[in-house]
């Protein structure tokens, strides 16, 4: 449950950008054991976005910020805070936020990155509410940007084929009308899932060496059916919990926006809740798993699609490694 502030933390406008590079289901199956038929029925996966090799996650990152300043109406110098959830920094520091503050002017702003896997940008957003709420800050920027590309083994079936490359932003701003924004937040973590799904190199315990190279510990690595189990468990179990608790019924939601890992997981999800699929955001086809930027570039496609209306109910739901998971209700507020 959210600590209630002075304020609420509204949604004020948003932005994403995907690389024009389009990696189709054949490109794959040209070179690996796979096929379009098993990524599209065992995923939904038809595509995914690829950054060029020499552009890091920044670039994305102020790509989908200038965008949510454009929609907006303002320039980088209103923003008070920049959190940056990714787990595909550009380097390991300075941190990305520092670079896109540099790189946008944003010369009133301080920032930091906040790293939680798949769940890295509603980790971000709940952090942020509470500037917010405080009263402490006025504009504050959430990007969930990745570059998976960077950090996928090309090699691997298990892997390559679900990832990619995107970013997306919103704006938060205070209210004092308490029945809009954002109205609760249930947040998890549990490090037992960390055998699961992580990427062992370049940290302190396994630094950088031939041997890290040679061992493909700096791309990731998922056992994807343990992951499927918890994640369906997870997401389901926390976007019910979010309902249950703020006494909303299915007919009361107007979109479930779930991390785009698995179709056939947010399927369960919008099950257990009792919506259907029409009120479920989807951008997996299009883009795979962007870790990060899932949950913000599907809002903002469908808030540029003139989809999302004031009053609408969102719940937002994610499950990624370490185990996070966790779900944030929103009411639309323009
Ligand atoms: O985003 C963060 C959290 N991550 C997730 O939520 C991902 C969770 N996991 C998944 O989405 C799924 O587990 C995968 C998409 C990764 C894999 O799907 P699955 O249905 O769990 O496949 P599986 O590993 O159980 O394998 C089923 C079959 C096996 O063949 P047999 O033994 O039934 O003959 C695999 O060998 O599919 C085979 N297989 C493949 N076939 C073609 C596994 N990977 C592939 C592949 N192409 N890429």
């Amino acid at each position: 449950m959210l600590n209630k502030g002075l304020y609420n933390a509204m949604i004020t406008s948003v932005g994403h950008y995907v690389p024009d590079r389009v990696i189709n289901n054949k490109f794959f199956e040209e070179y690996l054991d796979t096929s379009d038929e098993w990524i599209r029925t065992r995923t939904g996966i038809q595509e995914r976005r690829r950054l060029d090799r020499d552009l890091p996650t920044s670039y994305m990152a102020v790509k989908a910020i200038e965008n949510l300043l454009h929609n907006r109406g303002i320039g980088i110098e209103e923003i008070d805070l920049i959190i940056v959830g990714t787990v595909t920094p550009d380097m390991i520091y300075p941190s990305t936020a520092c670079i896109i503050q540099e790189k946008m002017g944003a010369t009133n702003a301080w920032g930091f990155d906040l790293m939680a896997a798949c769940s890295g940008f509603i980790f971000s957003l709940t952090t942020a509410i509470q500037f917010i709420q405080s009263g402490s800050h006025k504009k504050v920027i959430v990007v969930g940007a990745d570059k998976m590309s960077a950090i996928t083994n090309m090699e691997d079936r298990n892997t390559c084929l679900l990832f990619g490359d995107a970013a997306g932003a919103v704006l938060l701003e205070p209210t004092e009308d308490k029945s809009y924004g954002i109205r609760d937040a249930i947040m998890h973590i549990d490090g037992k899932g960390g055998k699961y799904l992580h990427q062992l190199g370049g940290g302190s315990l396994h630094p950088a060496s031939h041997e890290t190279v040679d061992k493909r510990m700096h791309f990731v690595y998922q056992d994807g059916k343990t992951v499927f189990k918890e994640a369906v468990k997870g997401m389901a179990d926390v976007s019910y919990q979010i309902m249950k608790d703020n006494k909303l019924k299915p007919e009361d939601i107007s979109y479930l926006v779930p991390h785009q890992a698995n179709l056939r997981i947010i399927t369960a999800c919008a099950d257990r809740m009792g919506i259907s699929m029409d009120k479920v955001m989807v951008n997996i086809h299009k883009y795979g798993n962007t870790t990060s930027a899932t949950i913000p570039t599907c809002i903002s496609e469908y808030w540029h699609n003139g989809k999302i209306k004031k009053g609408d109910n969102l719940i937002l739901s994610s499950f990624g490694a370490g185990y996070t998971w966790g779900s944030i209700l929103l009411k639309w507020a323009y």
